[in-house]
This record gives C-alpha cells, structure tokens and sequence, in this order.
C-alpha cells in the first residue's frame, strides 16, 4: 500500500466542472436498530470532539491506555509542524498490549490465531504472547540493544514479527519493519538510513505453496563494509538451508527461546519515537516515516475500537494487511492488543491452495470484522461469488476496506456475496470505508457503522476530532459539490512527527502546499450532503482538454459494467488535448474479449456513467496489472505503455512477468 505516498507538488487539482457530471450516490444503508443499540461508540462522540478537540483525545488517551506517569498537556502546537501529544506522560507501548491484559483476568483470552500458509497453527493466549515478548525483550537487549537504537525487522507474516514490534517497543527501541517482498538492495538502503544495530529475519515463508527465502536478502545487504548491524535474529520458519555468520547470526530458537520471561515495562515518554517506517515517494529516495509513543497508540486504539465497534470479549478480528505495511503496523501489531482483541493472522496469499482459502479462514475462526483492501475484493470478484459461498461466512457482522478508493461496485459486491453470506443473512454487515495514510499513523476518514448511514464508495466523515477538509488552490474551504485538495487543518494524536534524519523534508513535503495545512496528497471532492470522496492520489489526476479527470473514477465506472474485472486509467501525453484517458482493463472470466465492440462498448459506458468528457481515447485489454507487491497498481508503468516509451523501473512489482504479458497481449 505504501507505494503511493506524498511527495511530489501537485501541479493540478480535481476541481470544479470536473465534478460536473460526478453521479450523486443515492444509495444508503442506515445501520440496523439493532446494530446501532449495541454499538460502542455514538454520535456523542462528535459533538464533544468539536467542543474540545484536544480535550477529547486526552480522554480517549486515559481511557483507553494505562499511563505510569500522567500527562500535564494534551498538546503542544507551539513549534508547528511539529506536534507533541500529551506532555510529560509516560506509557509502554508492550505493557499496554500485554501485561496490563493479563493483570485484568484476561490472560486465558486468545490474543492470536496464526494460520501459516501449508495450514499449520499457532493460538497464543494474551498471557503467552506476554510471555513471548519478555523472552524477546531481554534478548534483544543482551544483544546490545539499547532504548533508542534502530532494528530493523525483514519478517514474514508470522507472529514473530508482532513479538518482535512489541519488544522494541517494551525496551524503547525504534522498530523499522522492511515488508518481506522488498529487495535486498531496498533493505540495505532502509537499514543504513536508519542505522539499525539489530536485524531481526527469517529462514524463509511459504508463499503459493512453494518455499521461498528471506535470510539470503540480509545477507546481500550486509555484505559491504561499514555498514551498522551487530547481530541477525533468524527465526526458522520453513527449514530451509541458511549462510551462517558465526559470531553474528543467532537462531532465534537460541536466544528468545533461551531468554528469561521476566521483564519489567517501564515507561517512556509520550514522544518517544516508536517506529520508522519508510515509504516511496513517487520522486527521491524513500522516507522514514517516524512515529512517536502516547498519541499513535491513542488514536489507533480509538479508530480500532470505533471504526469497527469492537467488543474485544466476543469478536473475532482479522486484518489481512502485512505487517510491513503501516496498516499491519496500526492494525495488527498496535490496536487490536491494546484493546485486547481477539485476531486471525494468515501468513500466505489468498488463492494458496485455492481461491477459498480465505473464506475457509473465515468460517473457521468464526472472524467477526473483516478489514482488506479494495485490491482483495475486486479479485475476488474476479474469481467470481460461487467461492465464498462454499463457506459460511454468517459470523462476519463489520467490513472494513483501506489503502484506496472503493469503487461502488466493488463495495456492493463485498456488502451482498461477504457481508450477506450471498444473501443468506437477511442484514448485511456496515461496511467502513476507512481513509488514512503511513503518514496519519491510524484512520482519519470513516463512517461509524452504528451511527453512518454508509453510501458505496464514500469514506464519507472526518472522525471524532479529526479536522480534514477539501480545498481549492488558494486553500479555501470547497462548497459541498465541488472538488480539490485533501487537506488537514489541525494536529492530530497520530500524525508522523517528521521525516527520519531529514525535518527539511517533512515541511516541503507536507506542511509548504498551504502552510497551516497537512497536504495529505490526495484529490477529494465533497457531495451534495458534505460526505468525502476520495479520488485518488492528485499526482494520477488528469488534466483532459482543461477538464480535469479522476483515474479512480474512471476506473470505477469501467469497473461498473459486467464485462470488467479490472481496470486502470492513466493519463498520457496528447498533443490535441493535454492528456488523453487510457484505460487497460482485464475482463472477466465469462466475458468474451470481442474486441472492438467490447471497447466501444466500454467507451460508451464510461461515457453514459461519468460523461462524454471522461471516455477513454483507447482502452486496451491486458491479461494483468502491474501490481506491487502490497497490491497498489504502478500506473507509471502503465503510462510508459500509454506513451510508447519503454518501461521504466518494474523492480517493486509483485510479479516481474507482468509486463511482458502486457506487451505480448498488445502485439496480438
Ligand atoms: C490511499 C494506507 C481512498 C490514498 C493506509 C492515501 C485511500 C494512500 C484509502 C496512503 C481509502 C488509503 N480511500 N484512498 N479508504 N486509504 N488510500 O501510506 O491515496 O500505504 O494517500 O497508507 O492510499 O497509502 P499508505
């Protein structure tokens, strides 16, 4: 998900007549009375964030975390842009999650259901994951690792990796997760830029049914001099043959295994920096986004209790994110322990061994609230309803969806074949739609499921004292119809508190488009009810014969007919007209590619749903996407197609093959 990040001025925003012949959403599903009597979270919550923003995250910060020394301020804003939340507290992050659960009488709840890919599991009860992070607690810090210091984690999906987070956390030092599909030569740069003295690593995973490596990937970015890592941590995952560096590899088994589970959490400050977590720009090298102590865990476990209704003794959570990503960092590793929530933890991909191993999950552990991606839902699609309806998937009652736009079809499709158990559950699990970024540490835009009445495609509001707007160029409010720029006008508890080693970086990057304002980077427009639309980063907005188009939209519109299963729209240099709209689309299983008719069929449709305007010049059909391996389609590959140049750097890719069979397909 981390592919699309701020980084680039705009030079072009969504605005008015382009929102012209937007469609309004008349659709709207109200939550149901019964849902909305039991929900955790009320409207109340609104109106006593708008009273006193800060105030209301002070409370939420003394509800929801336990402090071994109180704060005296809910913020400081005196040195914009940098934030500080909750002056002169003190928490641990491990003990929040951990310890303070078991104190309670918890200790016997499951904190972790882990299915690995081949179909072995792990359950850890809340008093063994304490246990476990003792272990790695004092193991770490007989390697040498210090409060403060960086280690850097190369880590399957394995429960290991959130040992791992929580015990840099309970000692203080500053985790900076590197997802396991990146490079060698991207975890070199990660791990010199952040200067980590430990790296923690794996054997290998399993990844579609095969073994796959992990340990080499460290090793190559090691192998030059001067580099800062004392020691390797390798847990053996799949048993494969691993290189030995004697003196600084250590098994895990050898030294968490071995290590005592006493450890004492002390408190460190609110601020205290509790991870990196680096993503790329669409320009430059990558930044290490840092985040501090108090105000993440705060409105992480605010958002993950509110944006889901989380009712920790009966729920079962599953969030399919990677921990490399910052949603496996919030939503995984963070939120759910400190609310002392019960979650399913899948190792492998979603077709592994078949298209239904999700769903089996599903019925298996009897997963309560589903989270995933747009990118997950409109594969399954693909792969068509008849799957999920093998399983029973009657237990699921919250859906939640991140890391892009949700078009309306892709929405309604999750809502009636996952949320109504394909129409055997006569009410339909709310759907959130939740907006947020690496850089916002925890949602910031979502409907409350017992409050929102939800419409597909929307994030809708701004949460509980999250202040986001839509503006235009000169940074003025947009009346409810029109379009612009997503921006954030006050602090708020999770926001990245700078750019590792680089404060320069994150003022031009963030806070110099409208100087008061976060630029989060995204175009937004505001409905004629007020309700937020996301529209993609503005950097993929095109600029048609002076109307400025969403490729989103477009995409969603394309997305909309049943012939397609996936799309995506980029917008190519053209002499007449600025830009012109290309759309590569996959279609569906069951549809025939009929060539010309079907484009000129798809180029009507586009035309019919958004406007004559926004019909693709040419659409071209493609077996595949170019996808990263976190599932965000690289659209500037696709633009190197749209434009005849040849394609430019594909080294992120999930799949390397991809655009070779794009090629191919276009020759034919
Ligand atoms: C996009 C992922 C529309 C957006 C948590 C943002 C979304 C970028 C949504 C951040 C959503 C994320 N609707 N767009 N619900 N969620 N995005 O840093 O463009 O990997 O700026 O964080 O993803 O991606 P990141």
């Amino acid at each position: 998900m981390s592919q699309q990040t701020p980084g680039t001025t705009a030079t072009q925003a969504p605005q008015g007549d382009a929102f012209e012949n937007l469609s309004q959403e008349n659709r709207r599903f109200a939550p149901s009375a019964g849902f909305a009597a039991n929900a955790v979270v009320t409207s109340a919550d609104y109106a006593e964030a708008d009273a006193d923003r800060p105030a209301f995250w002070a409370k939420q910060a003394r509800e929801l975390l336990s402090w071994s020394k109180d704060f005296t301020q809910a913020l400081d804003w005196s040195n914009p842009p940098f934030a500080k939340w909750f002056v002169g507290g003190e928490v641990n992050a491990a003990y929040n999650a951990l310890d303070r659960h078991v104190e309670a009488g918890n200790g016997d709840r499951v904190a972790i259901y882990f299915e690995g890919e081949p179909g072995d599991t792990r359950t850890y009860t809340y008093a063994q994951l304490t246990e476990e992070v003792k272990k790695a607690a004092n193991a770490f810090e007989s390697l040498g690792v210090a409060k403060g210091d960086r280690v850097a984690v190369y880590l399957p999906m394995i429960p290991e990796a959130v040992i791992t987070l929580l015990a840099c956390a309970r000692i203080g030092a500053i985790h900076s997760v590197v997802f396991g599909g990146f490079s060698a030569e991207a975890l070199r740069s990660r791990i010199d830029d952040a200067e980590a003295k430990l790296v923690v690593t794996a054997d290998g995973t399993y990844r579609r049914g095969k073994p796959s490596a992990l340990k080499p990937a460290v090793d190559e970015a090691l192998a030059h001099d001067g580099h800062t890592v004392q020691n390797v941590v390798v847990v053996k995952r799949n048993g494969q043959d691993v290189d030995w560096h004697e003196g600084r590899d250590h098994w895990w088994a050898d030294t968490v295994g071995a290590a005592s589970a006493e450890h004492t959490a002390v408190g460190h400050d609110s601020e205290h920096p509790l991870f990196i977590l680096y993503t790329s720009g669409t320009t430059g090298k990558p930044k290490g986004i840092l985040h501090t102590t108090g105000g993440y865990l705060t409105q992480g476990a605010y958002t993950h209790k509110a944006v889901f209704d989380l009712h920790p003794e009966t729920d079962v959570y599953w969030c399919t994110a990677d921990v490399g990503w910052i949603t496996g960092h919030s939503y995984v590793a963070y939120a759910p322990l400190i609310n002392g929530a019960t979650q399913v933890m899948y190792e492998g991909t979603p077709d592994s061994p078949h298209q239904g191993r999700w769903w089996e999950i599903v019925e298996k552990y009897k997963v309560s609230i589903l989270y995933t991606a747009p990118t997950a839902i409109r594969t399954f699609m693909k792969w068509g309803k008849e799957i999920p309806a093998k399983s029973d998937l009657s237990s699921i009652r919250v859906l939640g969806s991140v890391g892009e736009p949700i078009n309306p079809e892709a929405w309604m499709w999750y809502r009636e074949v996952i949320g109504a158990d394909s129409g055997r559950k006569s009410i339909p699990a709310p759907i959130v739609d939740t907006w947020w970024q690496t850089e916002t540490g925890a949602q910031m835009i979502a409907p409350l499921p017992g409050v929102t009445a939800t419409k597909p495609g929307s994030a809708q509001v701004p949460l509980p004292g999250i202040a986001v707007d839509v503006v235009d160029e000169l940074g003025e409010s947009v009346p409810n119809g029109s379009g612009g720029y997503l921006v954030i006008r006050e602090p708020w508890p999770a926001m990245l508190r700078g750019i590792w080693g680089d404060p320069e970086r994150f003022k031009e990057t963030y806070w110099s488009r409208f100087e008061t304002m976060y630029f989060a980077g995204d175009g937004a427009k505001k409905d004629e009810d007020g309700d937020i639309w996301l529209l993609g980063r503005v950097d993929d907005v095109m600029n048609v014969s002076g109307h400025r188009l969403s490729t989103a939209e477009i995409e969603s519109a394309l997305v909309s007919h049943p012939a397609v299963a996936e799309a995506a729209v980029v917008g190519a240099a053209d002499e007449t007209t600025g830009q012109a709209v290309v759309a590569f689309v996959i279609l569906r299983g069951d549809a025939v590619d009929s060539g010309d008719a079907i484009v000129a069929e798809l180029r009507n449709h586009v035309g019919k749903e958004i406007g004559p305007i926004a019909k693709p010049k040419t659409i071209l059909v493609v077996p595949e996407l170019p996808k990263t391996r976190s599932g965000k389609i690289m659209r500037r590959l696709l633009k190197d197609v749209a434009e005849g140049r040849e394609v430019g750097d594909a080294t992120t890719l999930a799949d390397n093959t991809v655009m070779a069979q794009i090629a191919h397909s276009l020759k034919k």
